[in-house]
């Protein structure tokens, strides 16, 4: 009976383990900032920017987004689930962290606002 109500405690200190893993994690919006300063508002820092490679794309706005929208949307382009390639690239050079402090910058600002710093 004992060894049951142990296994039965760690079973469930395992299972909240792991739901705790895969809950979204808050990032850190000034780490964020500065990856997003530097890599991302070339092109999602002004509102109507249009990419030239591979094609004239239009480049969403991203400033004020859902943050749990702007970390899923990385992940599904890190792993190929969404397909762009300059995204796929961008995502896949950015840790798990990065993609979390980054998308708590985002949700935090406004894109046009962004790329200044203001
Ligand atoms: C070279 C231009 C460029 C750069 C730099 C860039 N992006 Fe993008 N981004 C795009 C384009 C184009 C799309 C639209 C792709 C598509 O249609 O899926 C996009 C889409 C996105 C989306 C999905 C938006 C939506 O509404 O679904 C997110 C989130 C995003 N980018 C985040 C970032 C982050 C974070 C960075 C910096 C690490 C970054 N991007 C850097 C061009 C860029």
């Amino acid at each position: 009976m004992n060894k049951l109500k142990i296994t039965l405690a760690l079973a469930f200190c395992v299972s909240t383990t792991v739901a705790h893993a895969q809950a979204p994690d808050k990032g850190n919006a000034a780490a964020g900032r500065q990856k997003a300063v530097a890599i991302c508002s070339g092109c999602h820092g002004m509102p109507g920017t249009k990419t030239a490679f591979p094609e004239v794309y239009s480049v969403p706005k991203i400033g004020n987004q859902n943050e749990a929208y702007i970390v899923a949307a990385l992940r599904a382009y890190r792993s190929g689930e969404r397909y762009n390639s300059t995204m796929k690239a961008l995502a896949s050079s950015l840790t798990e962290k990065e993609v979390l402090d980054i998308a708590a910058y985002y949700a935090k600002t406004d894109a046009q606002s962004g790329a200044s710093g203001k």
